[in-house]
């Protein structure tokens, strides 16, 4: 069995990332900051831990965003905000209001911000990037703008706030693009999650189904071993039999169905049921104008993205089943 999972085992080597690294290193050198753009569990968190372990915990400030938190204002920055009104910078008992409102949040940020400068952070590592509220999303750009330089990451095609775009708009941040893994670096992750060889075919199936997602590799390669589709034959994994179904796949999507605003959900609903339609009834079923009648958040897609991504699906499928002869999950390489 393998060594733990791709969620829990310890951070294994890094592979293939070398010319993402050198890109935004540089950008760290020219006094900017980085932000790693990528599909879920394409590895771009990994990225934020690796280059913020070079700069160094000097100055450091390493922040998560959540969905969870995102219903608090300033809510990424309950940690530093816990750690200032503990030190006595009590900006809400200096004012007579509401902490809630505009005006308390206003003095809450600018206390932070001059906390955290005066503490000397300069670099705000931040997982998450599209999950932040509105308030911390100003305050990193401000932060950004007064020179800490933000490295984070952002998922791709999900709203994120305008402050955030602003990152990388006002030239604050590169945006350094995080595509799946080649081949070669696949294969080298594989080997890294089994602990041991990976014999080839088993590689290649695996690399056909997930398209070079690390989570998606680790997670598929962990299901063939449970499920005894990949044993381990003379010191080598070995594929035996179908690549077994990714039931994470099914989790995750379960997840960010549920978090759709009811808007999106009723834009996803319509697209779901009425499977193709022209953009101007799509938007005429749902909410005129709506950001969910342009996009129902990342779930939908233009007919010419679809046509491509079917021909692409129709594509794997084949590849898949030319190498494995395994039923092609719809998942399976997102
Ligand atoms: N290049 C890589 N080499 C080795 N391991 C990697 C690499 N990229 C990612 N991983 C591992 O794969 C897993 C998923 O990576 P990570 O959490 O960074 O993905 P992500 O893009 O942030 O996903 P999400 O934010 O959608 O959960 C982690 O265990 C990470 O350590
Ligand atoms: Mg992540």
């Amino acid at each position: 069995m393998l060594r733990g999972s791709a969620s829990t085992s310890p951070a294994r080597p890094l592979v293939g990332r070398e010319d993402l690294l050198g890109r935004a290193r540089a950008a760290l050198a020219g006094g900017g900051g980085v932000l790693f753009r990528g599909a879920p569990g394409v590895g771009t968190t990994r990225l934020v831990q690796e280059l913020a372990a070079e700069t160094g915990a000097d100055g450091l400030l390493e922040l998560r965003a959540t969905a969870s938190g995102a219903v608090v204002p300033l809510g990424v920055f309950l940690r530093p905000l816990g750690e200032a009104l503990e030190a006595g910078a009590d900006a809400v008992a200096r004012h007579p209001g509401d902490p809630a409102s505009p005006t308390g949040l206003v003095l809450l940020a600018a206390e932070l911000r001059m906390r955290l400068t005066a503490s000397g952070v300069r670099v705000v590592a931040l997982d998450d990037a599209h999950l932040l509220d509105g308030p911390s999303a100003a305050l990193l750009l401000d932060l950004a703008a007064s020179g800490v330089r933000v490295l984070a990451s952002l998922a791709e095609g999900a709203p994120a706030p305008d402050a955030v775009e602003a990152l990388w708009r006002d030239g604050h941040c590169a945006v350094v693009a995080v595509p799946p893994l080649d081949e070669p670096a696949s294969l080298a992750l594989l080997a890294g999650v089994a602990g041991a060889a990976v014999d080839h075919g088993l590689g290649r199936a695996l690399y056909s189904k997930c398209g070079g997602n690390p989570r998606l590799l680790a997670a598929s390669l962990d299901a063939a071993t449970r499920a005894g589709a990949a044993v381990l034959r003379s010191g080598m994994w070995v594929l035996v039999a179908p690549l077994p179904p990714l039931a994470s796949v099914d989790d995750d999507t379960r997840r960010r169905v549920e978090a759709l605003d009811a808007e999106a959900r009723r834009a996803l609903d319509v697209v779901a049921v009425a499977g193709g339609l022209r953009l101007e009834r799509a938007a005429a079923l749902v909410a005129a104008g709506g950001s969910s009648g342009r996009s129902a958040q990342g779930w939908s897609r233009s007919s010419r993205d679809r046509a491509a991504r079917s021909c692409e699906r129709r594509r794997r499928c084949s590849r898949t089943r030319r190498s494995t002869a395994s039923p092609c999950s719809p998942g399976g390489a997102s």
